[in-house]
């Protein structure tokens, strides 16, 4: 597929870029689809510099060069339209976003959470997981809407909690998983399979989905 007829997906990063990374090594391996833009709000995100290593356009938005959230926010939806995307995914991206930001960019905007959504939403996911005694955890990948992690969700990858986790040994499970789910919902809307519809349901192959799709490790309870 030429790049003219592939997806552009614009990332939203503020740190480390794993899941950067995971987007771009899907479409250099031949997804349909192209990351044509990171945009971070701090200058000292290792994402940029993945970014520059896989010859991706790259920006800076430095929210504390703002009063007003809505300020930093209209700059930024200047910014990543400049860049034309299809989809808008968040990848880290620690800022919380104004409802108008985000009914701009409805049913074309991606988040990857650390959690089992509608459980622990917010931060700290790992640590809140290890001290409810959970016995399962996960990452899902949803739509963005006014709520904060709270948009439908889309596809979940299960990690069995071991009894000598801690907050790291569980993060570490979790993105690995995260690098499989979120390139899989980044297809499947590059290829026109996954939409939000307006009633705010996520459809997938023609068809409603009123539940994620569960993605399970092929090992569960020993390795990631
Ligand atoms: C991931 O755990 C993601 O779920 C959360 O922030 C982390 C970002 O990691 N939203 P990375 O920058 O992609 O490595």
């Amino acid at each position: 597929m030429t790049d003219a007829r592939r997806a552009r997906i614009l990332v939203l990063i503020s740190g480390g870029g794993s899941n950067l990374q995971a987007l771009i090594d899907a479409a250099t391996a031949g997804a349909p689809f192209v990351i044509s833009a990171v945009v971070s709000n701090r200058s000292d995100a290792f994402g940029l510099e993945r970014a520059r290593r896989a010859g991706i356009p790259s920006a800076v938005l430095d929210h504390r060069d703002y009063g007003e959230r809505a300020d930093y926010d209209a700059a930024l939806a200047t910014l990543i339209e400049s860049f034309t995307p299809d989809l808008v995914t968040l990848a880290g991206f620690m800022r919380i976003l104004t409802p108008h930001f985000v009914a701009g960019y409805s049913g074309r905007m991606l988040n990857i959470h650390p959690s089992l959504l509608p459980k622990f939403r917010g931060l700290q996911t790992h640590r809140r997981v290890l001290e409810a005694r959970e016995s399962e955890h996960g990452a899902s990948v949803h739509f963005v809407t006014a709520e904060l992690d709270g948009g439908p969700v889309v596809v979940q990858a299960r990690v069995a909690v071991r009894p000598e986790d801690d907050a790291e040994t569980l993060a570490a499970r979790v993105l690995a998983r995260e690098h499989v789910i979120y390139p899989l919902a980044v297809r499947w809307f590059a290829e026109g399979r996954l939409r939000l519809n307006a009633d705010g349901v996520p459809w997938l192959d023609g068809a409603p989905l009123h539940a994620p799709v569960l993605i399970d490790s092929p090992y569960p309870s020993t390795s990631p």
